[in-house]
């Protein structure tokens, strides 16, 4: 048996350990071979592949990123794509594909596999955010990374008495900001499903000023939507704080900034000093934690034997501590957005 392997969209805790987990389960229990194509889907569209023996994998477990590379390239989207990677697939007599990426990624994956192609789907993003597997590998070292920045920020605003916000990623959802803020003990939490006002946000901070406090972390997702102001009747639905408006190849505008716009609303609001702190890539990259390891290297494992057992279309996903598959098709159907119930966990210590 030949299977293929690409990472697409952004890269993420744990993409090594899936990768290695794919060569050692083809060729040790298939006796198969596997190549890796290079950058997501530019790879296939291009035929840039890579030998993945033992060699190559040796190693990499603990290491960050995707010894693949990665982009966001969408076949749709280039002259020929579709036909590009139809051939591709042909000319190297592959049995299967296994595509691991986001949303966008494995949207791609499932109209491809729709459309004839023997593809099997893992889910990966720091955001935890794709339906269907209650965590993706990535999630999990992120939201310790920005727990231990949320901890070190503590002290630092605390000897300044100075209010601190710490943007962390999280594009459509807040899991990032929920998970690391309760961890860290944040004073308040604001994601893209929970819509706000400013004034709230101020007179929680000046209520906990108000009891003695002296400081106070914010923990922002950078999609949470600000109020927009000019919109008095329907703040509901807020504004994203973007870095430029250009788009992705798969329509999303870069976001960022949203710490900075708070910041300064609530030194305003307040009266508090207040300083913001971006945590960004530092998010994605680095080494995984165990969990991701071991995640990632089931969710390998799983996916090389659906490609064996040629259950193409399907994905492997998490549910409580087994890794079964289920159909890729869920994974596109909808976000998986942070549990109400989470959130009041969350809010029970703001102010
Ligand atoms: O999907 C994970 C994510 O980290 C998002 O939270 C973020 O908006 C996005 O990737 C940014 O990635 P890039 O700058 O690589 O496009």
């Amino acid at each position: 048996m030949k299977v293929a392997v690409l990472t697409g969209g952004g890269d993420c805790p744990g993409l090594n350990a899936v990768i290695r987990a794919i060569v050692r389960r083809t060729m040790g229990k298939y006796g198969g071979e596997v190549v890796g194509f290079r950058y997501g889907w530019a790879g296939v569209i291009e035929n840039n592949q890579m030998p993945l023996g033992l060699a190559e994998v040796s190693g990499i477990l603990p290491r960050g990123g995707t010894i693949l590379g990665t982009s966001r390239t969408n076949p749709y989207r280039v002259d020929g794509g579709f036909e590009a990677i139809k051939k591709t697939l042909k000319d190297e007599k592959l049995d299967g594909l296994i595509v691991v990426g986001g949303e966008d990624t494995l949207g791609v994956a499932y109209k491809l596999y729709r459309e004839g192609l023997p593809i099997v789907g893992v889910p990966k993003t720091i955001d935890n955010d794709i339906n269907g597997t209650d965590f993706t590998f990535g999630f999990d070292t992120a939201v310790h990374i920005a727990t231990e920045a949320i901890d070190r920020l503590h002290t630092t605003a605390e000897s300044h008495n100075r209010v601190v916000v710490v943007e962390v990623m999280g594009r459509h959802t807040g899991w990032i900001a929920v998970k690391a803020g309760i961890a860290g003990g944040a004073d308040l939490i604001l994601i893209p499903e929970i819509p706000f006002e400013l004034d709230d946000v101020c007179s929680i901070i000046k209520k906990r000023h108000g009891r003695g406090k002296n400081f106070s972390i914010v923990v922002v997702a950078e999609g949470a939507k600000l109020p927009a102001a000019e919109h008095e009747e329907d703040k509901a639905k807020g504004e994203l704080v973007l870095q430029q408006g250009s788009t992705d190849a798969f329509g999303h505008v870069r976001l960022g900034g949203i710490g900075n716009e708070l910041a300064r609303i609530i030194e305003e609001g307040t009266g508090f000093e207040t300083r913001v702190t971006v945590l960004g890539y530092t998010q994605r990259g680095g080494t995984p934690t165990a969990f991701d390891r071991v995640l990632g290297t089931r969710f390998g494992v799983v996916a090389a034997d659906l490609v064996h057992a040629r259950e193409f279309g399907k994905m492997v996903s998490l549910h409580g501590d087994k890794v079964i598959p289920i159909e890729m098709s869920h994974a596109i159907e909808r976000l998986k957005l942070v549990d109400t119930e989470l959130y009041e966990v969350a809010q029970t210590f703001f102010g």
